[in-house]
């Protein structure tokens, strides 16, 4: 079946998010109803709320049916059928899946199942009903230990150390060989650095079960005064305070980034011609809209030591934050941050937003939400 394509209006445009309730998902879809487009989520709330999904509509002002819900595993294929029946799907933005990488280590089987099954059903339900448009939701654990770094999208690719950061590998192989099998389709693979923050109205932003393993929840709750002290893992690295050095995202910046690839998939952005560092670039469709599979980057290039984020925080929330130095935590590389060349110049997207507004937003949705969405109703 050949591809819809996406030639046509955002108004036109109806986009599915998988795992639209988490904490990319939502704020992409915050930017996707302020760019016009209908969305229809999926989520099977297993690490979200539907509260997220409210809270979507309130800062969009979107009350109607441009915005549909369906509270639904991957894993549940007349489920997808269903919502692929009901609605005219052009594209999918995925992100669900399961992402604690510790987690990951003792529950390979959970992890594989539904994050490769998961995809599969979507991809095999979409290209039954023409929807041939994919961006997945790719992480910079692809690259492993970098071989250079910033890290350009042309870098070797590493063996994950964890059935987390694994999915991530293999999926990207996959919906690459679906491409090469089938001309039609048009995959975007967006490798995230490390995103945090939140929308600035304080309505939306990350809401981790339990005690968080990234490091921007755990300051912030340490700020807030539910955990004691941060541990820093490590300060004997090859950085130049010898903590850990991250290219840490705003949120809001990634999920404008997945309206960029939206804008590249259908044509009206980059340069048309063949693009080099993984993209694979297909002859494009008579209406001008792409095939084939594009990789990006998404960081703003710069790096931030664990130590500069710390007193980022600290001048966000106004009070010092205790912290203690431990040993390097099992898994973690020195200092890991992007080459933004190739989105900018494609996509025409760049992070905007600097690490004190990302400290300043994340503050706001933590006292403002001291317990994420669990006593929230709306
Ligand atoms: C982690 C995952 C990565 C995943 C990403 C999702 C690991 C090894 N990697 O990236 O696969 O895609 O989250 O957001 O878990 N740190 C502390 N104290 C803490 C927590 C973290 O010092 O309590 C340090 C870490 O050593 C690191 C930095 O802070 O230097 C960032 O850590 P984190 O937020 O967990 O992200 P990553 O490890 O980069």
């Amino acid at each position: 079946m050949a591809n819809k394509g996406l030639a046509k209006a955002p108004e036109d445009t109806c986009i599915l998010v998988t795992g639209g309730a988490g904490f990319i998902g939502s704020h992409t879809c915050v930017e996707l109803l302020n760019n016009g487009y209908r969305v229809v989520i999926i989520d099977d709330l297993s690490n979200s709320s539907e509260v997220a999904v409210k809270r979507v509509r309130r800062i969009t002002g979107v009350t109607d049916d441009r915005l549909r819900f369906y509270q639904n595993t991957l894993l549940d294929r007349a489920a997808v059928e269903r919502v692929f029946d009901e609605n005219d799907i052009d594209a999918i933005i995925h992100f669900a899946g399961f992402k604690a990488v510790g987690e990951s280590v003792h529950k390979p089987l959970e992890y594989y199942w539904n994050n490769l099954t998961g995809t599969l059903v979507l991809c095999d339900v979409a290209r039954n009903h023409g929807c041939k448009n994919l961006v997945f939701s790719s992480s910079a654990t692809v690259y492993g230990e970098p071989e250079r770094i910033p890290i350009d999208e042309d870098c070797e690719k590493h063996q994950a150390t964890n059935p987390y950061g694994q999915t991530k590998t293999m999926l990207e192989q996959i919906l690459t060989d679906l491409y090469v099998g089938d001309n039609e389709w048009d995959i975007v693979l967006l490798r995230y650095f490390n995103p945090i923050g939140a929308h600035e109205s304080g309505l939306i932003g990350e809401d981790p079960k339990g005690i968080p393993n990234n490091l921007l929840p755990y300051v912030a709750q340490v700020a807030i005064g539910k955990l004691e002290k941060v541990h820093v893992f490590g300060d004997d690295y090859d950085t130049p305070d010898g903590t850990g050095v991250r290219d840490y995202i705003h949120v809001v910046d990634l999920a404008r980034g997945h309206v960029s690839a939206l804008n590249w998939m259908a044509g009206r952005v980059g340069t048309g011609k063949a693009t080099t560092r993984g993209t694979i670039a297909g002859e494009p469709a008579a209406d001008g809209t792409r095939r084939g599979v594009g990789i990006f980057n998404l960081g703003t290039g710069k790096g931030s030591s664990v130590l500069d984020v710390i007193r980022a925080f600290e001048k966000a929330c106004g009070h010092e934050i205790p912290y203690v130095i431990e040993p390097r935590r099992e898994g973690d590389v020195a200092a890991c941050y992007a080459a933004v060349d190739k989105a900018r110049d494609e996509l025409g997207w760049t992070a905007q937003y600097d690490m004190e507004r990302m400290c300043q937003d994340s503050w706001r949705w933590q006292t403002m939400n001291p317990d994420g969405y669990a006593s929230a109703t709306e």
